[in-house]
């Protein structure tokens, strides 16, 4: 099926309201002032001139904020990974740059701001560490861990010894800069006080219940006392997992002055929390002259925080990629004075698998042998860590389908050989991988007497398509026409759903609401049983299908009725089912669960500037049924634009001197413009992966990104003979 967005009309007539745009009767105005040194405490605010302006209500600090004894003992989220999560206007320290110092609350938004600007403070400043290459050496394995933090496995064989023997190898170091979250809708929560002193908070989360969940914890406030609300996000990627300091304050705020209250986060605020993190990753591959890959090392070092391990374990795909009996892989973190970095689209493969599938590049030019060529060759058909089978694996398929589609029978072997004009033509490719991950969730579905449903789960859309995809499951399911199906997400008073992440939410909500769905088929069958005249009175339930919006038997399709009719006779205004889906982990775990890519990719360098054009790009991916091929479609396109990003322009450039991130807006950190995309052709191979769900869908999104930029970094190579082992790979390293 490929249909378009059912909430795209809401969205480009401006009816779709987000974070910032729900409104509240006198509602406050809160502007966040930040800090403008990394480390060190504050020394004194004066907010006098702040107060002293008209419309200004109130300035809170670490001094005056409430006291409550939750902010001090249970402040955590969901989400969290293992250590004590930043508090914001917690006490005097200042943990990095950009921290909120205060929070100042105004009758209008632009006094606020202005007030902002007039809050004095004075800070006592301490030696701050901002600079992952110079602390290298006191790096840490993670210790502060989270639930469901895999390290690296065990290593299994003898990879050093056999790199060290082998008469081809390869040896390579790559760094990867940070990158910062720049979704369009900025951070914002607007916390709507009921006079009952209830809270409804519209936040912008890729989880209305772990916001909820949050600010229960942290304010001591009951589940019935808070409601959040995120019906519509504009983009988040990650960054909306955590609940971000906004939300803490506008509570804060409503709280301490009994108001409703507003605060959006500046698009520079947005830099001052949470990022992909940098990270140093050292490669070596060896392998028997005829390609077989004899040893896989893979060890990397990546920036976290000193408050917390944030964990995303860069080189486990390096242990699940390629069939090889030697393989090590290593993990570390260097706690610096930054903000805890966090999850950002394909945590920990986007660099992870970048820079292996770079390295397989290279080795690929010391077998002298065609870089597919040697990933078919060493073709993993069973997990090469711990010999579990696949779920289900079409990489080969998308290697053959993507290569032929590309025309990569026809490229040169040599580097530097094709040419047009000033520019160097090179073909690259990578492999992509990224987990396919199914977690808990609830749904609930009404069936209406006029023969609408509505489906429900606390879900979020955060652009990615959920409304739609979830409506074409449960129309699916009852066969019954898109328009009659309706699904609501986004409010934590809806039946449980998990964080929108990892790619993960058709599998788990989709199985939720394909649940339901068939647990109201069978209550309705049961009702149309009853009927007077029943062509269905002695048919078993397998006898008959839901189709047209109705109820007949398979052998005598003339024979139905419709599901008003059945509601009707049974007297009934609605009907309701609820349904809990649990993943079979038993049967899960017995089998390595993944989605894969082949990723083609043409380059053309100026050779004179550096300057490169990813002019061509054949991206072919196995993940699953596909539930929407337009949505699915525009996921993987999506990926592809933000790892030709990652390859050429994305990079947030610290001043060490300073701590601080110096290019936090988007003049200055450069995303990838409609200038830099030429043609993007996607493919899918289909899977029926019923051992990730029972859809047989397995979840797209993050695999569209994994290996873009190594394939464009492999295309950049063929063209100019030249190895860039850094992104973004700017014109200053390619040329
Ligand atoms: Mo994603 S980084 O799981 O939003």
């Amino acid at each position: 099926m490929a249909v378009s967005r059912v909430d795209g009309r809401d969205k480009v007539t401006g009816q779709a309201r987000y974070a910032a745009e729900h409104p509240a009767e006198a509602l406050l105005y809160g502007v966040v002032v930040s800090g403008t040194v990394t480390k060190g405490r504050i020394a004194s605010i004066d907010p006098a001139q702040a107060l002293a302006l008209p419309g200004v209500v109130e300035v809170i600090t670490h001094e005056n904020r409430p006291r409550l004894r939750s902010f001090d003992l249970f402040y955590k989220d969901m989400t969290a990974p293992g250590g004590s999560p930043f508090r914001p206007l917690y006490d005097d320290k200042i943990h990095s740059s950009g921290q909120p110092v205060a929070l100042v609350v105004a009758e209008t938004f632009e006094a606020a701001r202005y007030a902002a600007s007039l809050v004095r403070v004075t800070y006592e400043v301490e030696q701050h560490e901002t600079s992952l290459v110079e602390h290298m050496e006191r790096s840490h394995k993670p210790s502060r861990l989270k639930a469901g933090y895999t390290p690296p496995p065990e290593p299994k064989g003898f990879a050093d010894e056999m790199w060290d023997k082998a008469v081809v190898r390869m040896e390579g170091e790559y760094y990867s800069g940070v990158e910062h979250h720049n979704p369009l809708e900025m951070f914002a929560s607007t916390v709507v006080r009921g006079d009952d002193g209830h809270l409804t908070i519209y936040d912008k989360t890729q989880s209305s219940q772990n916001s909820r969940w949050y600010v229960s914890h942290v304010f001591g406030l009951s589940k019935d006392k808070v409601t959040v609300r995120n019906p519509y996000v504009g983009g988040a990627f990650g960054s909306g997992l955590r609940p971000q300091y906004q939300l803490a304050l506008a509570v804060m705020a409503a709280l301490k002055l009994e108001r409703s209250v507003r605060v959006v986060l500046t698009r520079q605020q947005m830099f001052s929390f949470g990022h992909r993190p940098e990270t140093i990753q050292r490669v070596r591959l060896a392998a028997r002259p005829d390609g077989t890959l004899t040893s896989i090392i893979h060890e990397a070092l990546a920036e976290t925080s000193r408050n917390e391990d944030y964990v995303e374990v860069v080189v486990n795909w390096s242990g699940q990629l390629y069939a090889c009996e030697h393989i090590r892989l290593g993990y570390k973190l260097v706690a610096l004075d930054r903000f805890s970095p966090m999850d950002m689209r394909a945590p920990g493969a986007a660099h992870g698998v970048h820079a292996l599938e770079v390295a397989m590049d290279e080795l690929s030019y010391e077998l002298k042998m065609d870089p597919l060529a040697l990933r078919l060759h060493n073709y993993a058909d069973i997990d090469p860590t711990d010999g579990l089978p696949y779920s289900t694996k079409e990489l080969r398929a998308c290697y053959q389908q993507g290569a032929a589609r590309f025309g990569w029978a026809k490229r040169p072997l040599e580097a530097r050989s094709m040419r047009e004009g000033h520019e160097l033509i090179g073909w690259g490719m990578a492999t992509g991988m990224w987990d396919a991950m199914q977690m808990f969730a609830r749904a609930s579905a009404v069936l209406h007497a006029d023969g609408n449903l509505v489906v429900s789960s606390a879900a979020t859309d955060i652009g990615t398509g959920t409304y739609t995809a979830m409506c074409i499951i449960a129309a699916d399911a009852m066969g019954m026409p898109l328009e009659r199906v309706r699904f609501q997400l986004g409010d934590s008073t809806l039946p449980v759903a998990p964080i929108e992440g990892g790619s993960s939410h058709v599998a788990t909500v989709g199985s939720a609401v394909q649940g339901v769905c068939e647990k109201l088929k069978k209550s309705l069958f049961k009702l149309a049983r009853k009927m007077p005249d029943s062509p269905f009175a002695s048919a078993g339930f397998e006898e008959a299908e839901f189709a047209g919006g109705g109820l007949r038997l398979i052998a005598q399709p003339a024979h139905g009725v419709t599901l008003q009719a059945i509601l009707a006779s049974a007297c009934a205004a609605r009907i309701e089912e609820k349904y809990m889906m649990l993943p079979n982990m038993l049967k899960q775990q017995k089998y390595l669960r993944a989605t894969h890519s082949a990723v083609f990719v043409e380059v053309r360098v100026d050779e004179a500037f550096g300057t490169v054009r990813v002019t061509r790009v054949v991206s072919a991916i196995a993940a699953g049924r596909i539930i929407n091929a337009k949505a699915a479609r525009s996921q993987i396109v999506g990926g592809v634009v933000w790892g030709i990003g990652q390859a050429l322009h994305e990079e947030t450039q610290s001043d060490d001197r300073l701590g601080r991130f110096m290019n936090h807006n988007l003049g200055e950190y450069h995303v990838s413009v409609n200038a830099d995309i030429h043609d993007i052709d996607v493919l899918f191979v289909e899977e029926d992966d019923r051992i990730v769900s029972r859809l047989g869908a397995k979840g797209v999104g993050e695999i569209g990104q994994v290996g873009v930029a190594a394939a464009v970094c492999n295309a950049i190579f063929h063209a100019t003979g030249r190895r860039v082992r850094s992104t973004p790979m700017t014109p200053d390293k390619v040329m």
